[in-house]
């Protein structure tokens, strides 16, 4: 248990809302900043805390003074592949100002910081698994670049704040996440296809199906996250771990798991794949697993089920 005052930002969103609940659970203070862009008011609705507020703002300004804070968790940032072009701007800004905002603000507080960077930083890999040593494959120019790059500026920012005011930045690279709370027309592929399942209608695989990704349900992702962020000093300061869960399915083999659990007379329809979408993706965890004594626990099938669950609610 802590009585510490923890911010999150983007604590309205999927990730952000399952963190908040982790936190309260282990008696922090917490204090969301959201500026509700993609978060929703319904995914903190359930918390009935008097150690917990919100703040309606948008990280690209400086954050609003705050009293004792121990740590920022540093979330805020869309990060559905829908809103790559209909908010680039937004996004670049969350990650290029926010992250200097929080980071900024942190210092202030010589709290510590926990930074959600991203599997994008990356890029379509060359290499495989991805471990933290790969520099990626990213393009600077293409449609995915404020995403990406910003993720990446994200993370200069981070290595700058360390060398120049020694701040305590431990920085998560978090491989696709799915589970409850997931907006169902988010545009990322699971909450589609769980969508077009229930609805009965055809499952819209993009290319042919075969590039690969590596699903992690939420709780797992977490708990490791927790872990880091709680690990000592000695042992995490300054670094940056992979979260994510290593079994690697294809596209087609999600979408077929789907129909089944579903069990509906839905098909298949193929579209062409976007530009830049990554071929293959998978996370070497040994980094995280030997840091943290932490690894995924949830199967896609259980995880699957589970969010099916939240959907049909
Ligand atoms: N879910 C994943 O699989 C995944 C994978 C890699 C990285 N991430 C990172 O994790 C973080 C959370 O992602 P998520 O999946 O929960 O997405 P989400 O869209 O559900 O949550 C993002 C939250 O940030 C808020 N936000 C966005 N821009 C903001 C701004 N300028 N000011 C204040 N609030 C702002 C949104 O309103 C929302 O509540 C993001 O930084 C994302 O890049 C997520």
């Amino acid at each position: 248990m802590s009585d510490q005052h923890a911010v999150v930002t983007g604590g309205a969103g999927f990730l952000g809302s399952h963190l908040v609940d982790s936190l309260l659970n282990d008696g922090y203070q917490v204090t969301v900043l959201d500026n509700f862009g993609s978060g929703r008011p319904e995914n903190l609705e359930h918390v009935d805390a008097e150690r917990f507020e919100t703040i309606n703002h948008d990280v690209s300004e400086p954050f609003p003074s705050l009293n004792n804070v121990g740590v920022v968790y540093h979330f805020a940032s869309r990060a559905s592949p829908k809103d790559f072009d209909s908010h680039a701007v937004e996004i670049a800004l969350a990650n290029g100002m926010g992250t200097h905002n929080a980071l900024q603000f942190a210092s202030e507080h010589e709290a510590r910081v926990v930074l959600a960077s991203t599997s994008e930083v990356y890029g379509d890999p060359e290499e495989h698994p991805q471990h933290e040593e790969y520099r990626g494959n990213v393009n600077v120019r293409g449609p995915r670049a404020p995403y990406d790059e910003s993720k990446r500026f994200a993370e200069a920012l981070a290595v700058a704040y360390e060398a120049q005011h020694s701040l305590d930045i431990r920085t998560v690279r978090i491989f696709n996440t799915y589970g409850p709370r997931m907006r169902q027309d988010d545009g990322r592929v699971i909450p589609n296809f769980l969508t077009q399942a229930l609805e009965g209608k055809d499952l819209t695989v993009y290319g042919d199906g075969s590039q690969t990704r590596s699903f992690c349900y939420v709780s797992d992702l977490i708990a490791g996250i927790r872990a880091f962020a709680d690990a000592p000093s000695e042992v995490a300061k300054g670094e940056v771990v992979n979260v994510g869960n290593t079994d690697e399915v294809t596209i087609f083999e999600l979408a077929e798991l789907i129909l089944e659990i579903v069990d509906t007379d839905s098909d298949i329809t193929y579209e062409p794949l976007p530009e830049d979408d990554p071929k293959i993706r998978r996370p070497d965890i040994s980094k995280a697993t030997g840091m943290l004594d932490w690894e995924p626990t949830i199967g896609l099938e259980k995880g699957l089920k589970r969010t099916i669950e939240a959907f049909d609610d």
